[in-house]
């Protein structure tokens, strides 16, 4: 991968986070860790777009000295669409965080399921895709990308459970046979026989109501996933810990999912260190002392 090459050649090369609202978005923190890390003249900043306004604003970017953005809630699905060219992942979740210019067209990809499955190889070695079902819970636009994410990687059945059952079902549709939908009511007993239960949707977040499932039906040695990450170890993530099964955090994906992007922009592969994440970590901290919730999720 190159960095991205159509920024004025007198201008460092800039990216942003586009979102609406934008100003809780912790990707310039992150990208910003980078640059300093590894000494790279470049700018990463927070740009408010309306909905609507989108259009426009891509237009103006590589004049204005961008060579790409991550795009967060509510842009994801409308950058797809409006992308010279799409990644078979962004084309498969249905929506795209990570834009980059080549010959000023604005190509996209997502890399939420690249960020989810880095951190649970990393987190979880020995997780093996192929041993058995995994359980996902939720069917928004996180839960498209962990699907994604797990099919690639060669899962041959997600069960897939969601309050909104015709939610669930729409996603399977889209993603074929190897999804099968549970209620909610079942999302117990689809347990049984799993080797990774995955959390995609808000539940347990801070403010947000319990996620309210009890573990027990969970093969001893499973992996339990949260994508929440505010707070960082969730009550489910306290469960599995407690119960023996081994925990992987929503802030592992966060981290992982802005390292394809930075590498197409600055040119430089960025390593997700020990360094990074206790500095998310306290800013995490200092936000839940301030009464603040998650980031706006599916970047953030
Ligand atoms: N770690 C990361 O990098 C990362 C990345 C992406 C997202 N996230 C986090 O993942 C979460 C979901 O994001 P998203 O973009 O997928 O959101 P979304 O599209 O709005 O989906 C929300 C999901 O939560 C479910 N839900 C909400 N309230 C519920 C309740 N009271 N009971 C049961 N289910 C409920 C929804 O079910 P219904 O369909 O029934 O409404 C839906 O499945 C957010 O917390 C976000 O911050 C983290």
């Amino acid at each position: 991968m190159s960095a991205a090459s159509n920024a004025p050649s007198s201008a460092i090369p800039r990216a942003c986070v586009i979102g609406w609202p934008v100003a809780h978005s912790r990707s310039p923190l992150i990208h910003g860790f980078w640059l300093r890390a590894y000494g790279i003249e470049g700018a990463y900043d927070r740009q408010a777009v309306e909905p609507g306004a989108l259009e426009t604003f891509l237009r103006a970017m590589p004049e204005r000295g961008y060579v790409g953005a991550n795009a967060t809630v509510p842009h994801k699905e409308a950058l797809l669409a409006l992308a010279a060219e799409a990644s078979e992942a962004a084309r498969a979740i249905g929506a795209a965080n990570t834009l980059w210019f080549e010959n000023g067209r604005p190509h996209v990809t997502n890399t939420d399921a690249y960020g989810f499955m880095t951190h649970l190889a990393r987190t979880a070695p020995g997780w093996d895709a192929r041993d058995a079902p995994a359980l996902v819970l939720g069917a928004g636009g996180a839960a498209r990308a962990i699907v994604y994410g797990l099919l690639e990687a060669g899962v041959e059945e997600v069960r897939l459970v969601n309050r909104t059952l015709a939610r669930a079902e729409a996603l399977a549709r889209d993603f074929g046979p190897r999804v099968r939908v549970h209620t909610w009511a079942e999302r117990e007993r689809a347990l049984a026989g799993c080797t990774l239960l995955v959390n995609t949707t808000t539940l347990g977040m801070t403010g947000a109501p319990p996620l309210e499932i009890a573990l027990d039906a969970l093969a001893p040695e499973a992996v339990v996933a949260d994508i929440v990450y505010v707070p960082l170890e969730t009550p489910l993530l306290a469960a599995a810990r407690r119960a023996g099964h081994r925990p992987v955090d929503g802030l592992g994906m966060l981290l992982h999912q802005a390292v394809p992007g930075f590498e197409r922009w600055f040119g430089v592969r960025p390593e997700v260190t020990e360094a990074l994440r206790a500095r998310v970590v306290a800013d995490i901290e200092a936000g839940e002392s301030r009464g603040a919730g998650e980031s706006d999720g599916a970047e953030a």
